[in-house]
């Protein structure tokens, strides 16, 4: 069957296949083992518009739900990264009066609790209604939905529209791009600002991340994808910064076409794509024969160690690892546990793998002789904060950008 892209509908042949996945989020008891739900793991670019993107996809409401296992709140570093970019965009874009702004996808409210301090009118559309609760319970306004056309309508009568719509770590997940764009086109002012964050298609490609690649990924964004989307609607890149989050992102900041000064951030960044092929066939089928190199380096490192019969542990149960557990193969007899301080995901089994997920005392209760770095996004905190396990003669087995003891 023809592939065609969500936002131009040009027809696209995938450049990879990571084959039959389950849901990176779905954790499951052995009960649901039988009935995992299962898709076709397949990534395509589109030559017409440059956007990279999933072209089998799973059901929005089958992933973001009431029982949703990611809370944006685990970590000291992300707690700063939202901290900093709530007083920047403070600083910059909310203007004086009566300001209101909207954030798509606002989680546990890590960001919009910052505006909800400052005394900002602000609104959370958030789908999960587990995290939204969680949201509430800090003083964020969230409303517990879907971002579309028609609650964009009942914001506009409710708040009037707003000066700023932010997104992290959203955006890409929204299968129809292009609906969303056109409701957010609906929401903000015509003198407002689109601001949002997304893990960056220059760095998934530059460290063979091939990890970022999941269900809930439906887009990985360059700026030449996001500038063709936006212009579709009368929108354009007003500057863009580099993000040292989730592994490599990218803040896009977008305003009506002449609205503001376009900074010399995205015209350097534009070049730099251009230099980089981030839009030709043969970069991609590249980045593929590295992924599978790297698949390989992995797989013969665990079961050299297997075979010495040393304990791995994974660290982190991110969703990110289920493509990399499923796509390499790792089963229980050469990680015997990932080790998550998520309390909804302990006690149950990762995704397709099936690998115990245990609270973090069991790891440090009784430290393994390699800790698989699933969470290597955060590896400077972690291994700042995993000192003692160095000491007791632990090593770290990452794989991004190049599988690595250390
Ligand atoms: P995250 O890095 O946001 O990745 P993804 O988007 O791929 O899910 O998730 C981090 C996971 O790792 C989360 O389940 C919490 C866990 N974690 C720990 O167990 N210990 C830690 O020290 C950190 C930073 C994260
Ligand atoms: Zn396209």
């Amino acid at each position: 069957m023809t592939k065609t892209c969500l936002v131009c509908n040009a027809a696209i042949d995938p450049f990879m296949s990571f084959g039959q996945m389950p849901q990176a989020n779905g954790f499951l008891l052995p009960d649901d083992f039988q009935d995992e739900y299962l898709y076709d793991l397949q990534i395509g670019l589109c030559d017409q518009c440059g956007m990279v993107q999933l072209t089998e996809r799973v059901e929005p409401d089958r992933l973001f739900h009431e029982n949703y296992a990611y809370f944006s709140s685990i970590s000291t570093r992300m707690e700063a990264h939202f901290e900093d970019f709530a007083a920047d965009v403070m600083a910059r874009y909310v203007p004086k009066g009566n300001p209101f702004i909207v954030e798509l996808g606002s989680n546990d409210g890590i960001l919009l609790r910052h505006f909800s301090q400052a005394g900002v009118r602000h609104l959370g559309i958030e789908p999960s209604a587990n995290v939204a609760q969680v949201a509430v319970e800090k003083g964020v306004n969230t409303r517990c939905a879907f971002f579309e056309e028609t609650v964009a309508r009942d914001i506009v009568v409710e708040y009037g529209q707003a000066d700023v719509v932010m997104a992290t770590n959203v955006m890409c997940h929204i299968p129809d791009l292009d609906s969303a764009v056109q409701a957010i086109r609906l929401v903000l002012k015509p003198d407002g600002v689109v601001i949002f964050e997304d893990p960056y298609l220059g760095n998934i490609l530059e460290k063979t991340a091939y990890d970022q690649i999941y269900d809930e990924h439906v887009f990985y964004f360059s700026l030449t994808s996001v500038q063709h989307l936006f212009r579709k609607h009368g929108y354009e890149l007003v500057d863009v910064a580099p993000q040292n989050v989730h592994g490599g992102s990218m803040r896009y900041t977008i305003a009506a076409q002449g609205q503001r000064a376009v900074s010399q951030a995205v015209t350097e960044q534009l070049a730099w794509e251009g230099g980089e092929g981030l839009t030709c066939r043969e970069t991609f089928d590249a980045f593929r024969r590295r992924v599978e190199h790297s698949r390989d380096a992995l797989v013969k490192l665990l079961q050299r160690l297997a075979r010495r019969r040393a304990r791995v542990v994974g660290y982190g149960a991110t969703s990110k690892s289920t493509t990399v557990t499923n796509y390499c193969g790792i089963t229980p007899d050469v990680v015997e546990f990932v080790s998550d301080t998520t309390r909804g995901k302990q006690g149950k089994f990762t995704p397709g793998a099936h690998l115990p997920v245990r609270p973090y005392a069991d790891f440090s209760a009784n430290y393994p002789d390699y800790a698989l770095l699933f969470a290597w996004n955060h590896a400077d905190e972690i291994m700042a904060k995993e000192k003692e396990f160095r000491d007791a003669g632990g090593k770290w087995i990452i794989y991004v950008p190049e599988v690595t003891i250390l």
